[in-house]
């Protein structure tokens, strides 16, 4: 489907939703960010790179759409706390977290210092996660239907060849075991939980290895489908998993992948 432009709101699916979506600087997380603005939600965009929030915000004010936006370092528990509590003093609660923001160093064992990069992918990639879940949780409880979106990766599941990948393959692994576990403690306070494992999208993260062509070539071969993937084909997925469309999914991981994991 064609990318939204002008027209603003596309429906209501999301209408009443009050959500809050990191990560929303780049990527999949201002695909997801734009996507549920302008399916109805009431969205908080949250990035630690201002600029790129606003970029965000103007964006969708160029489509008819209001975002508001919270600028927090999501491995600073105080920041995700304050942010959390802010979003549910303004709203009353929240119905929808999806995690997108992270940071991953893509590099071979022998170049991976050990707090330099796999502490450092590990933080990114986990606690901002974990932070962010335990500070949302008991705004999100009692909602009548609250849901968070965790985003793993095809990573999580295959070794990519020639792709440098130690620390985001744990890091992504433990996004897919840890949203079936809240997936469990949730189910008792209405609160869902399920992942996105995406293949290679094209975003800030990915463009400097889309510039390595022996990188492209890996992952074309695995591909069914003849392209490479785009922030509003993740985004679709979320939309569903936000809405009370998918009030019996739980503790699911959908692939998002253009066939990448099927063959
Ligand atoms: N792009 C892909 O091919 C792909 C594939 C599989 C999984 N994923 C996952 O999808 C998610 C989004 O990826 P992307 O490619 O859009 O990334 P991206 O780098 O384009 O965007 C990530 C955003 O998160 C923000 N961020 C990073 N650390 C932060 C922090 N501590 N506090 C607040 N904001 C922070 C960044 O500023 C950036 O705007 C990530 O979890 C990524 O691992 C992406």
């Amino acid at each position: 489907m064609a990318e939204a432009k002008a027209e603003g709101k596309l429906s209501e699916r999301l209408a009443g939703k009050v959500a809050v979506v990191s990560g929303a600087g780049s990527g999949i997380g201002q695909g997801c960010a734009l996507m549920f603005a302008r399916h109805g939600a009431a969205v908080t965009a949250v990035d630690i790179d201002p600029t790129a929030l606003e970029a965000t915000r103007q964006r969708a004010a160029r489509e008819g759409l209001s975002l508001e936006t919270a600028r927090a370092d999501l491995t600073n528990p105080e920041h995700v706390a304050a942010l959390m509590d802010g979003v549910a003093a303004a709203h009353g609660g929240i119905d929808v977290l999806l995690n997108a923001a992270a940071v991953a160093d893509f590099l071979w064992i022998e170049e991976m210092d050990y707090e330099r990069h796999w502490r450092r992918t590990l933080t990114g990639e986990l606690d901002t996660v974990f932070l962010m879940c335990k500070a949302a949780w008991a705004h999100m409880k009692g909602r009548g239907g609250a849901s968070i979106i965790n985003f793993a990766s095809a990573n999580a599941y295959v070794a990519l060849k020639n792709s440098a990948a130690l620390a985001h393959t744990a890091g992504k692994g433990g996004v897919l075991a840890m949203t079936r576990q809240l997936a469990m403690e949730g189910a008792p306070h209405g609160i869902r939980a399920n992942s996105i494992s995406p293949g290679l999208i094209v975003t800030g993260a990915t463009k400097p290895v889309l510039e390595r062509p022996e990188f492209v070539a890996a992952v074309k071969e695995k591909l069914m489908l003849d392209r490479l993937g785009k922030p509003e084909d993740i985004a679709w997925a979320a939309v569903y998993l936000a809405s009370d469309e998918s009030t019996f999914v739980t503790g699911a991981d959908f692939r998002v992948d253009g066939g990448a994991l099927a063959w």
